[in-house]
């Protein structure tokens, strides 16, 4: 079986979240998301619209995700690889390169962007709806 990983905040979920899972997911037969914790997000300087256990939720219920697991620090991905016996880990290529430390343990992939549009663009955008 081979097992997939990505990582990411996926606020008000979007159809270049769910580009990106479906290709995760086609490498492989099981993808875990490593999703940001709500504490984790005010490390990255994040503010989320929903909470951790909302956008779990969210995740769940998509069909090419098979175990949404909390992302709490920059340095869990190791370990995540060597628990969860991964294969591959994909990115968006917003994070080319910055995964490559990983290679040794695990094939990474980044996939190009869906192009226009982004959780950040969304709250812009609404932002001008009085
Ligand atoms: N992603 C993507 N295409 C998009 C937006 C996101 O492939 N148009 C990917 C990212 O590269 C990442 C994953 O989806 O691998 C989760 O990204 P996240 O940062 O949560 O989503 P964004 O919409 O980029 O959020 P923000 O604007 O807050 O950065």
């Amino acid at each position: 079986m081979i097992k997939v990983i990505t990582y990411g905040t996926f606020d008000l979920l979007h159809y270049g979240h769910i580009n990106l899972l479906k290709r995760a997911k086609s490498l492989g037969d099981y993808l875990i998301v490593g999703l940001s914790t709500d504490e984790f997000n005010i490390i990255k300087g994040k503010t989320c619209y929903f909470s951790y256990d909302e956008r779990k939720k969210l995740i769940e219920a998509i069909r090419y995700v098979d175990l949404v697991i909390p992302e709490k620090t920059w340095e869990q991905k190791i370990s995540d690889i060597k628990e969860y016996k991964i294969d591959i880990l994909v990115m968006g290529d917003d994070w080319e390169g910055k995964f490559d430390y990983l290679k040794k343990y695990c094939k990474v992939i980044y996939f190009p962007r869906t192009p226009e549009i982004s959780t950040s663009q969304i709250k812009y955008d609404l932002s001008l709806v009085k």
